[in-house]
This record gives structure tokens, C-alpha cells and sequence, in this order.
């Protein structure tokens, strides 16, 4: 039988997410009734930050342990902890923030995504194989690290801007993926002409400085070649892990290899390769032609000791006037398809 006391008896057994701290000790229970006709249960309970997946994993689990000891149905409501509550747990919350992304406690797997030379559709298989990790339920970031040259938020139809919360910035969601890109702080496409310390320094807001939540993948669209941005990433993320993008012609493979052989020098493993514009196949016959020649991305696949993860051919997206986004292919389109296989074949790469 429940009574009141008996439910503050179970609670107590559980954590604020982010305080770490039994319920009791952060004065989080704010309420507890019960309907003892129909074994209602409802409860208030107060953390220290309320709308997180940390809140909804520990509502199922209070919810489970409720009905588990009798209760027929159970309500219950979150709050934020009061600042004076959550000032007594400073400390705490400050473990909480160190926790952050480059921590080596973090979960996420680093990917960037690398070419060469420009042109190739770096960003475009950035944003399409971001869009297939999250099609398929993964929980993706994606940094749109080319300052200069961004493009991100255009290729994926971005209009909105991130909001600012506190001292954070909260990425711009698109199809499942959160983005961050230097275009979201430039007026009117202009130029940017921020120099080297500078750019280090938005990079590293990039991680530190956006509210990017747990996720499972972030993604890096590197800026083309070897150059200072690209040795950034190396140095700030020790254990990134890179795509390179290639196209199949064998000289554009023997540029890309100047990448791949900069990830190795830094220590990153390659998890694979991508040929991107590697054919065209007419619709009429389904002749195909290999416009850009043939087996860069294999060479290059070869020199880094790594496999081909998917050959992209031609084709435009469809174009959706409704859901404008011009350089993502949908889920069911021939290279949709594609970037689906590619991105299966991450996901069992990093697992493994
Ligand atoms: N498979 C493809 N078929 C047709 N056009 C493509 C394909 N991949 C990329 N493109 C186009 O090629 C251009 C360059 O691609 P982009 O992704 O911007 O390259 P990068 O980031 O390497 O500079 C873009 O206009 C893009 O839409
Ligand atoms: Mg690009």
C-alpha cells in the first residue's frame, strides 16, 4: 500500500542529473500526493535543468519505480531549481559543465569530413551524411569549420539564426542535426577577413561556447587542403577521426592523399573514403560515363590503407519549394540511398 511517506522513501533513491545529488538533499521534491481510491500518484519535482533528455530519462525511471511498488497511473511535473538552491551546489554543476564535448569523459565521436582541394563536395557530403546519421536515430552536430568559405546553412536551407541562452549558443536544428556555422555571425554574406588568432578562437567557441547537448556524432566540414584551420581541428581534437572526399579523377586523388597523409601525421584514423561525382548515368539509356575518370577514390583508399565508403554519382537533388534545402537529397532518392549506406557503414565503423 502507498502512502506519501512511502513514495519520499523511493524517491530518495534517486539523483538530480546534473547535481548529482539525491533528490532530498537538493530540496527537489516539491510535492506528493496520492489518490487512494484509484492509486494515482502525482508528483512535483524540481531539478536543475528541466527540458534535457537527462529530465526524460529520469522521468521514465521514477515512473517505473512508482508502478513497480503499486501505483496505477503517475503524473509528474518538473521545475527548475530555485538559484538559491542550485548557488549551495556551485561546484557540482561546475564538474557538470567541464563535462563538456573535448572532455575525455565525452561520448561523442568526432568526425571531420576533409578534401584536398575545393569543389569536390566536401560540404556536401557533410551535410547529407549528417542528415543520414540522423535519419537513422543518432543524435548528430555538425560544425561548419570552413570560416571562410561556409556554406552549410545555404546548402541546407537554414534561414534561422541561434538563439543565445545565458552564455551559450543554441544550435540551429535542421533534419535532425544541430549546426553551427560561421555564416550565423555574418551580416549580409559578407567576407570575413578575421585573421588566424581569431579564427582559432571561433573554432573553439564553436565547441565550448555552443550548447550542443549529448550527442552521438559531430561532424566537421573542415575548410579545404592542410591549412591552419585544418591543423586546429588536428591539435584541438585528439581523437578525430576523417572522411576524405575525393573526386575520381587520379590527380584530384593525389591532392586529396596530402589531407589523408595530414590526418596520419596528426594521428587521426581515416575511416574512409568518399568518390563523389563519380560517374554520370544518363536517364535515357543508363549508359554510364565516367565524365571525371576513374579510380581516384580507390588509389587513394589504397595510399591511406582504408576502404571506399560509398561512390556518389551526379544528380541534383530534387528540388522542394515547400522544405527548401537545395543540396539534400531525400531519404528515397537514389543518392539519399547512398548516403544512408555510407552513414551504416560509420556507425559500425566507430561501434567497432
Ligand atoms: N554528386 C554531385 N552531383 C552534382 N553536383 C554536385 C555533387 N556533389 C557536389 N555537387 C555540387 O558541386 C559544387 C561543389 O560542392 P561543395 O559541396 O560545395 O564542395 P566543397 O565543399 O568541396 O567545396 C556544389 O555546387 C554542389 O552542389
Ligand atoms: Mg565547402
Amino acid at each position: 500500500m502507498l502512502t506519501e511517506e512511502s513514495i519520499v522513501e523511493i524517491l530518495k533513491d534517486f539523483n538530480d542529473p546534473f547535481l548529482h545529488k539525491s533528490l532530498v538533499e537538493t530540496n527537489g521534491i516539491l510535492e506528493v500526493k496520492i489518490k487512494p481510491e484509484k492509486s494515482h500518484v502525482s508528483v512535483k519535482i524540481a531539478i536543475a535543468k528541466t527540458g534535457t533528455s537527462e529530465q526524460l530519462q529520469l522521468q521514465t525511471k521514477i515512473v517505473d519505480a512508482l508502478k513497480e511498488r503499486g501505483a496505477s497511473s503517475v503524473g509528474i511535473r518538473f521545475s527548475e531549481l530555485p538559484e538559491a538552491e542550485l548557488a549551495k551546489h556551485r561546484d557540482s554543476l561546475h564538474e557538470e559543465a567541464e563535462m563538456g564535448l573535448l572532455s575525455p569523459a565525452s561520448k561523442t565521436a568526432f568526425i571531420a569530413i576533409a578534401s584536398g582541394k575545393g569543389g569536390v563536395g566536401k560540404s556536401t557530403v557533410s551535410v547529407n551524411v549528417a542528415t543520414a546519421l540522423a535519419r537513422l536515430g543518432k543524435k548528430v552536430g555538425l560544425v561548419d569549420a570552413d570560416i571562410y568559405g561556409f556554406s552549410v546553412p545555404d546548402m541546407m536551407g537554414i534561414s534561422k539564426r541561434p538563439i543565445v541562452r545565458g552564455e551559450k549558443i543554441i544550435p540551429v536544428e535542421r533534419f535532425g542535426v544541430k549546426v553551427i556555422s560561421m555564416g550565423f555571425f555574418v551580416e549580409d554574406n559578407a567576407p570575413v577577413i578575421w585573421r588566424g588568432p581569431i579564427l582559432g578562437k571561433m573554432l573553439n567557441s564553436f565547441f565550448n561556447e555552443v550548447e550542443w547537448g549529448e550527442l552521438d556524432y559531430l561532424l566537421l566540414d573542415l575548410p579545404p587542403g592542410t591549412g591552419d584551420i585544418a591543423l586546429d581541428v588536428h591539435t584541438m581534437l585528439p581523437s578525430c577521426k576523417e572522411i576524405i572526399v575525393t573526386t575520381p579523377h587520379p590527380t584530384a586523388a593525389f591532392v586529396a592523399a596530402r589531407a589523408g597523409a595530414m590526418a596520419i601525421k596528426t594521428e587521426h584514423e581515416v575511416i574512409g573514403v568518399v568518390e563523389n561525382m563519380a560517374f554520370f548515368e544518363s536517364e535515357i539509356t543508363g549508359e554510364k560515363e565516367y565524365v571525371f575518370g576513374k579510380g581516384g577514390g580507390d588509389k587513394l583508399a589504397e595510399e591511406l590503407r582504408t576502404e571506399v565508403l560509398g561512390r556518389l554519382p551526379l544528380q541534383q537533388p530534387d528540388w522542394n519549394e515547400a522544405d527548401f534545402a537545395p543540396s539534400i537529397y531525400a531519404e528515397d532518392h537514389r543518392l539519399g540511398k547512398i548516403y544512408t549506406e555510407i552513414a551504416n557503414k560509420i556507425i559500425h565503423k566507430i561501434d567497432n
